[in-house]
C-alpha cells in the first residue's frame, strides 16, 4: 500500500485500488508511480496473468490531481509514464469503473480489454474545458471507437457519457449493478487467468495490432499537453477549479 493506492496481489492477479475517496480518487504523482510498478512488476512475473483495476469509495476516479497540474511541466511526469505503461501493457486488464471517471480515469480505459461499470458511472474527457489537450491517445482512439460525433461531443464540449451510452458504443463491455461490480470483475479476471496464457496473450497482441501509430500520437499529446499545461487558458481553469468559480476565457 502507497499512498493512495491500494495494491491486493493475489492468486494470479494483481489488483490496483485507486484508494484517496476524499478526493474522489484523483491522482498525484505517487499514485501514478505505485500504479506504474505495480504494472512492472505484473508484466515481470509469470505468476500473475491479469491485472485489475479499481476506485474505492463513490468514484472511479477524478483524473490528475490538478495541484499537481500547477506544479508546472514536471508536475505530469509521473502521469505521462503511467500512461506509456499501461498502453505498452502485454497482460489482459480488466476495469470495475463506479460513478466518475475523469480525464485519465477515462482515458486509461482506452487501454483496459474488459470495462464493467455500474449504473451510475459517467465519463468525462475535459481537457478543452481545462485549457489543456486530451492525452493517453485519446484523441486518437475516442474517435475510432465511439465515432467522431460522439467522441466530439466528449473531447470539444466535455461532455458526459454515461453508461448506458458507453455500452451502446462499445467502449464498456457491460454494465454491472454496483454492488456486484467488484465480485464480477473479479470473476472476469478468474475466467482469463483460466484460459490458454500463450493464445491469450497473442490474441490480445493481435486485437491492438500494430502499435506504432498510437505510440507517435501519444508522443505528440504529450508534448502539446506538456506547452498547455502552462497557458493562460490553463492557468485560469485550474485557478477557477480551486477558487470554486466558472472560468473566463475570454474578456469582453
Ligand atoms: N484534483 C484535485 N482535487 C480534486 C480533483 C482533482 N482532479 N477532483 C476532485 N478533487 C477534490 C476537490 O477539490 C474536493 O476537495 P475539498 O473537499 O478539499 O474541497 C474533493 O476532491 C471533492 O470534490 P468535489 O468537487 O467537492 O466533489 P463533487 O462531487 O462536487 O465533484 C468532480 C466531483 C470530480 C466532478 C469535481 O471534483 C471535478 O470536476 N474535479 C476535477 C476533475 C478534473 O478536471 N480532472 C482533471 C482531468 S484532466
Amino acid at each position: 500500500m502507497s499512498e493512495g493506492i491500494a495494491i491486493i496481489d493475489k492468486a494470479g492477479v494483481i489488483e490496483i485500488h485507486i484508494d484517496r475517496p476524499d478526493k474522489k480518487n484523483a491522482l498525484t504523482g505517487v499514485m501514478y508511480r505505485a500504479m506504474t510498478a505495480a504494472l512492472a512488476d505484473a508484466s515481470a512475473r509469470d505468476d500473475i496473468g491479469v491485472v485489475l483495476i479499481a476506485g474505492r469509495g463513490d468514484a472511479f476516479c477524478a483524473g490528475n490531481d490538478l495541484k499537481d497540474f500547477t506544479a508546472g511541466p514536471e508536475g505530469g511526469a509521473a502521469a505521462f509514464d503511467f500512461i506509456r505503461a499501461i498502453a505498452a501493457f502485454e497482460k489482459p486488464l480488466v476495469a470495475a469503473v463506479q460513478g466518475l471517471a475523469v480525464g485519465v480515469g477515462t482515458t486509461m480505459l482506452f487501454h483496459c480489454d474488459l470495462v464493467y461499470a455500474a449504473p451510475d458511472a459517467r465519463f468525462i474527457m475535459p481537457f478543452v474545458n481545462l485549457g489543456l489537450v486530451p492525452e493517453a491517445g485519446s484523441s486518437l482512439l475516442a474517435p475510432a471507437i465511439l465515432g467522431h460525433a460522439k467522441a466530439a461531443a466528449m473531447l470539444l464540449l466535455g461532455e458526459p457519457l454515461d453508461a448506458q451510452g458507453a455500452d451502446r458504443s462499445g467502449f464498456i463491455t457491460a454494465i454491472v449493478p454496483a454492488d456486484a461490480l467488484l465480485d464480477h470483475a473479479r470473476s472476469k479476471a478468474g475466467a482469463l487467468l483460466a484460459k490458454p496464457p500463450q493464445a491469450l496473450l497473442t490474441t490480445r497482441r493481435l486485437m491492438k495490432g500494430d502499435p506504432a501509430m498510437l505510440t507517435a500520437r501519444m508522443e505528440e499529446e504529450a508534448r502539446l499537453f506538456r506547452e498547455t499545461l502552462s497557458s493562460p487558458e490553463a492557468q485560469e481553469a485550474f485557478a477557477a477549479f480551486f477558487e470554486k468559480r466558472a472560468p473566463v476565457f475570454r474578456r469582453a
